[in-house]
């Protein structure tokens, strides 16, 4: 299996980024965990990260192309803001996970809206960088 993992926005500077609610483990120790993990159940992992809406939309165009089985997406504010990211995943019409970090839904109340979660086949959040490992997990399994 061929899995794909996009960080959104500002997801770069994690670790630094209000470690009060997003923890003191930067994004490259989270990655390495997950190269790690994927290397282990013998999956190919693909990771990309970007602070660029339209990065983000060219990188899932990509998916469609590159033998993607799976994304795991945390799009970060992305996800209350664009319908131009959900449309990307919706056309690509791979099963995809949503990340979040923190519990969006013990926050703003503008984060409990989502343009991606009715789409997603599950969401996670709140489990910290957890999140992305129990979807690797199941993404390995699931078919
Ligand atoms: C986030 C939650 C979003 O509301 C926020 O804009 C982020 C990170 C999370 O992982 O908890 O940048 O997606």
């Amino acid at each position: 299996r061929n899995i794909l993992i996009i960080h959104g926005p500002n997801l770069n500077l994690l670790g630094v980024r209000e470690p009060n609610i997003y923890g003191n483990v930067t994004l490259q120790d989270i990655n390495r965990n997950l190269y790690k993990a994927a290397e282990d159940a013998g999956v190919k992992l693909d990771v990309f990260q970007s602070n660029a809406e339209a990065e983000l939309i060219q990188r899932v165009h990509e998916s469609m192309s590159d033998g993607t089985d799976f994304i795991i997406i945390n799009p970060a504010a992305y996800t209350h803001t664009s319908v131009a990211l959900r449309d990307a995943l919706a056309a690509v019409g791979l099963p995809f996970v949503e990340v979040h970090l923190s519990n969006v839904f013990s926050r703003e109340s503008f984060r409990q809206k989502s343009y991606f979660s009715d789409l997603a086949v599950g969401v996670i959040s709140g489990l910290g960088a957890q999140g992305y490992e129990l979807a690797l997990m199941y993404a390995v399994k699931t078919r």
